[in-house]
């Protein structure tokens, strides 16, 4: 008999509490108290960088894929339509990890947009935990991304990882993706034909995570996912809106509070991510 979605979520959060206990070798992972976005709150913006990111990859991170010759048949396309409902969230989490590392080697072949960059450029995949209740999705990987082949480690990437810490997570609890998987030319914004030959891999990717929240990063994510071209993220952000089935939280993009580093633009944010962690089934920190 399928378990009730009670007992799913249970579920769910003991087998991350397992995980992350086994990422960090402890008995319990304390939950953070809202304090340190409060300090995001109060402090000027974080200066920029001096060294890489030296957080780790999460430890299901697929490995950066092998080139293989492509196939007509695969994960991918075992993948629902993009206009329907997500399929059942029935995967065990090892069923997760190989379907997301297959996805990642299919992608890494077959892309039409990412692999005719291959050696020129890293592809991002994602990373995280396969089984995450939470998954952001940002535009596409800049300089520091394509050089880590990671997603968000460079400076906007050290905000979105402070505001992870201030919702009583660790990076590694959530995932964290993109529209494209591959730096477009000088840094500029994905075009939709870029997008539209990269988001079925994203797509994929999140019917096997299979979220209960997204959260897009910024006007671009929240764009393609909403598949609204016309979309103002200033009006849209906060506002829960529905992707196949799942509850998507249109946010700020980290990058964009950098540059608007105002009390009020984060308020905004820390309220969205706020209800995030609610819907998602996380205690939510107590203040501002
Ligand atoms: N900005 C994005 O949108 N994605 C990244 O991975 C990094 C910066």
């Amino acid at each position: 008999m399928l378990a009730s979605m009670d007992e799913r979520r249970i579920q769910r959060a003991a087998r991350q509490s397992l995980r992350i206990d086994q990422l960090l070798g402890a008995a319990s992972v304390p939950l953070g108290s809202g304090g340190e976005m409060m300090e995001l709150l109060q402090t000027a913006a974080p200066p920029p960088p001096s060294t890489p990111s030296t957080s780790t990859p999460a430890a299901h991170a697929p490995a950066r894929p092998a080139r293989q010759p492509a196939t007509k048949t695969g994960v991918l396309q075992a993948g629902g339509r993009a206009d329907e409902p997500l399929p059942a969230d029935t995967m065990t989490l090892d069923e997760k990890i190989a379907a997301l590392e297959a996805l990642a080697t299919e992608h890494a072949a077959q892309c039409p947009h990412c692999s005719p960059q291959a050696g020129k450029l890293n592809m991002v995949f994602g990373e995280g935990d396969p089984d995450a209740a939470v998954m952001f999705v940002g535009e596409g990987p800049g300089a520091d991304e394509d050089r880590l082949g990671r997603p968000f480690v460079g400076r906007a990437g050290q905000l979105l990882d402070k505001q992870i810490t201030a919702m009583g997570l660790e990076r590694e609890q959530v995932y964290i993706a993109n529209i494209v998987k591959t730096r477009p030319p000088a840094n500029r914004v994905p075009t939709p034909a870029e997008a539209a030959l990269c988001m079925p891999y994203l797509q994929r990717q999140i019917e096997i995570i299979h979220p209960k929240v997204l959260v897009s990063l910024g006007a671009t994510s929240a764009k393609y996912l909403l598949s609204n071209p016309k979309l103002q993220i200033t009006k849209e952000r906060g506002t829960w809106r529905d992707f196949r089935g799942i509850q998507l939280m249109p946010t700020f993009h980290p990058a964009y509070l950098l540059r608007a580093y105002t009390r009020e633009n984060r308020l905004a944010v820390w309220d969205d991510l706020k209800k995030v962690l609610e819907t998602a089934g996380y205690p939510v920190p107590a203040g501002k």
